[in-house]
C-alpha cells in the first residue's frame, strides 16, 4: 500500500501544488482546508483527492481530523505543515488579534498537527514531517512581525523535533520559500511587490510547483538520512 500523507491547507495554493505532486507521485493523500469551502470542493472535484475541514489553529479539532483520515485511509505516515495566513501591519499598527490568529495558524498548528500524529509515527518507525517555513522567518519582513516569528519558530520547531525523532525513523524538515504567485503574495500592494521582485536574482515569483518539489524529495522513504535541514526555494532571494 502506499504511503498516507496529510496536506494541511492542502487545497489552494502552495499546499494544492504539494497534494496534487503527492497523488501524481503515488501516495494517498488527504487535503485539509478550513476557511474557503467552495475552493475545496472544487478541489476535490477536479483532482479526487478527499479534503478534511478543520480549524489547524484547534487543538481537539487536530484531533479529531486525524483520527477521520487515520481512519479513512489508514495511518497518517507524512505530514506537510503548510496551511499558514498573512496579517501584515507595521508593529505601531498590529492589533493583538492580529499577532494571535498568525501565531495560532502558523506555529500552534505545527504543535497540533505534530502531537495528533507523533505517537503512531513513534509505534511504526516510520514518519516524515515537513514544515513549510518562510524566507521572512529567515530573513524578517517590514509589515510582519507575527509572521516572520511565527515562521522563525517553524525553524526552531523543526530542528528540535527532528533530534527526538531520529531514532524513531521519524524525520522532520522545513522549506523556506520564498516569493510564490499565490493568492496571499499577490495580495500585497502592487508597487510594494514589484521592489520585492526586483530582489529575486532569478527575476521571477516561485511557482507553487518548486516548493512542491522540495517536499516530494523530503518525505521519500530514501531521504531517511536527511533530517533537521531546511531548504530554501526562493529563487535567490536570500541565502541563509
Ligand atoms: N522597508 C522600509 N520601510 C517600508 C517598507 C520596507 N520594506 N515597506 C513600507 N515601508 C514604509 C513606507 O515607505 C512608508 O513610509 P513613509 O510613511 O515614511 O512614507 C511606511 O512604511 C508606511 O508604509 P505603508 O503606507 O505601506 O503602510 P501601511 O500600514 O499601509 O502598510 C504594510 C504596511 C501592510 C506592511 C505594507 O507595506 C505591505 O503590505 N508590505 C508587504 C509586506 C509583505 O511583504 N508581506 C509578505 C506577504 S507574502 C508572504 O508572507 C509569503 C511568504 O512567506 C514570502
Amino acid at each position: 500500500m502506499s504511503r498516507v500523507a496529510l496536506v494541511t491547507g492542502g487545497t489552494r495554493g502552495i499546499g494544492k501544488a504539494i497534494s496534487l505532486a503527492l497523488k501524481n507521485a503515488g501516495y494517498q493523500v488527504a487535503a485539509n482546508y478550513f476557511g474557503n469551502v467552495e475552493a475545496a470542493k472544487k478541489f476535490t472535484e477536479e483532482t479526487g483527492i478527499p479534503a478534511y475541514r478543520f480549524d489547524v489553529s484547534n487543538f481537539s479539532e487536530c484531533q479529531a481530523g486525524v483520527k477521520v483520515v487515520a481512519g479513512d485511509l489508514g495511518p497518517i505516515e507524512i505530514v506537510v505543515n503548510n496551511a499558514g495566513i498573512t496579517r501584515d501591519a507595521p508593529l505601531h499598527k498590529m492589533s493583538y488579534e492580529q499577532w494571535e490568529q498568525v501565531i495560532h495558524t502558523n506555529l500552534t498548528s505545527c504543535f497540533n498537527m505534530a502531537r495528533s500524529v507523533i505517537d503512531t509515527m513513534r509505534d511504526m518507525g516510520f514518519g516524515r514531517i515537513v514544515n513549510i517555513g518562510s524566507l521572512n522567518g529567515q530573513a524578517g519582513q517590514y509589515g510582519q512581525v507575527n509572521y516572520a516569528a511565527a515562521k522563525s519558530g517553524i525553524h526552531g520547531f523543526t530542528k528540535a523535533l527532528a533530534q527526538e525523532g531520529a531514532a524513531k525513523g521519524i524525520t522532520v524538515n522545513a522549506i523556506a520559500p520564498g516569493y510564490v504567485d499565490t493568492e496571499m503574495v499577490l495580495a500585497v500592494p502592487a508597487e510594494v511587490l514589484k521592489k520585492i521582485v526586483a530582489k529575486i536574482p532569478a527575476g521571477r515569483l516561485g511557482h507553487a510547483e518548486d516548493i512542491a518539489r522540495g517536499v516530494l524529495f523530503l518525505v521519500a522513504d530514501d531521504a531517511d538520512f536527511i533530517t533537521g535541514s531546511t531548504i530554501s526555494i526562493n529563487g535567490g532571494h536570500h541565502m541563509y
